[in-house]
């Protein structure tokens, strides 16, 4: 029973999707990035699957409430988890918490180094360092190298748990975009200088999807998948036959025809009054922008039981215009369900292109409107 819109996710392909990607990562550990609610496909479910049937033991998260929420639910000793952005040591309470739940800061500026040194609560924490190698977001930059080295020393510290860089240009070619190869170098130049000081790394990472499509950052103990755990390629399509990445979408997107209409060409159609492009049959399907489905998808053309469906006239809050051109009465019907992705269908990758949306920010998008139900 369904009672509105639902994410259908299917265990089994996030499963498959693993397998491949340790096919290609065959000596890697694994950082899984389960941010964002898992890139929007739920974060208990999703980790507790992985934890529990993929025997993932660490994973990613953006920020403390994510962590919090995740420890509260799986076995508290068994698996790490990382806080890669919104670390947040403003509050000495917050920093008991990183103790308590055993929790790990990725440490991304100098400042943050020097609290987590000098705080007797994370006598115990593993030390994690991000370096801005280049996408100058977050990181600890170049020419802190000497200063980091100084107050691990002064602490008395001489080892980095996990040393790790983020790529700016991922979904790019890595042997040859310019800004690949900088931070590639400026990563190993990182390690060296480390090392050359004294201090020792246990594990370290660069690659995340974009980079592991690609063969690349295999050679550090770890990686980071995100998007391509969910299925996605993230390389731009001009590169996208370079990759080796054969994933499978793991959910599909479905919704419920509310109404049909035959329609001719030019017809008032939704809010605004926008003509009709075509003739044929309208649907109206239980989905738009209150449900994460973009005002920006106009004009899509999703693929449903082999016929094409054209969003048409403006997306509204919880319904959405499809115009099946020269359709008829019967080709779809009011109550039918209507799939707007699925890993049989291109319409995700449709859904990316017209709305000029990353998949990342396509699933991130859904809302709680839409339920989720979790397949095997
Ligand atoms: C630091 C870091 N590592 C890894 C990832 C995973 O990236 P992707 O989803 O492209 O694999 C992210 C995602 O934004 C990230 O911020």
């Amino acid at each position: 029973m369904r009672f509105g819109s639902q994410l259908e996710i299917n265990l089994s392909a996030l499963e498959k999707n693993h397998q491949k990607i340790k096919a290609i990562c065959k000596s890697n550990e694994m950082i899984f990035m389960v941010k964002a609610d898992a890139y929007g496909h739920g974060l208990v479910p999703i980790t507790q699957f992985s934890f529990h049937e993929l025997k993932i033991k660490e994973f990613g998260v953006a920020s403390l409430g994510e962590a919090m929420t995740l420890r509260a639910k799986l076995p508290r000793d068994q698996f790490e988890i990382y806080v890669f952005s919104d670390v947040n040591f403003r509050d000495e309470r917050l920093i008991e918490v990183y103790a308590n739940q055993r929790l790990i800061p990725v440490i991304s500026s100098i400042d943050n180094l020097k609290i987590f040194l000098s705080n007797s609560e994370f006598r115990h924490v593993p030390l994690c360092l991000k370096f801005n190698t280049g996408m100058n977001r977050l990181g600890i930059e170049m020419n802190e190298l000497e200063d980091v080295v100084h107050h691990l020393k002064m602490n008395g510290r001489k080892s980095i748990d996990h040393l790790m860089t983020h790529l700016a240009c991922a979904s790019l070619s890595i042997k040859k975009n310019k800004k690949n190869i900088e931070q590639f170098e400026n990563f190993e130049e990182v390690k060296s200088s480390l090392k050359t000081s004294g201090i020792s790394i246990s594990k370290t990472s660069i690659a995340n999807s974009g980079a592991i499509e690609q063969g690349a950052g295999l050679n550090e103990s770890h990686i980071r998948p995100g998007l391509m755990m969910y299925g996605p390629s993230s390389l731009i399509p001009s590169i996208k036959e370079t990759s080796l990445w054969t994933g499978e979408l793991i959910s599909t997107l479905k919704t419920r025809i509310l109404r049909t209409r035959l329609i001719e060409r030019g017809t008032p159609i939704g809010y605004g009054a926008s003509a009709c492009p075509g003739s044929g049959l309208v649907a109206i399907m239980a989905l738009g922008y209150g449900d994460g489905f973009s005002t920006s998808n106009q004009g899509a053309e999703l693929k449903f039981r082999d016929k094409n469906y054209k969003v048409v006239g403006r997306v509204n809050m919880d319904m959405t215009q499809l115009l099946l051109e020269g359709g008829v009465l019967g080709d779809i019907n009011v109550d039918d369900d209507f799939t707007v992705w699925s890993p049989e269908s291109e319409n995700f990758d449709e859904l990316c292109k017209r709305s000029k949306m990353i998949p990342y920010e396509v699933f991130t998008s859904l809302t709680t409107r839409i339920s989720k139900n979790y397949i095997q």
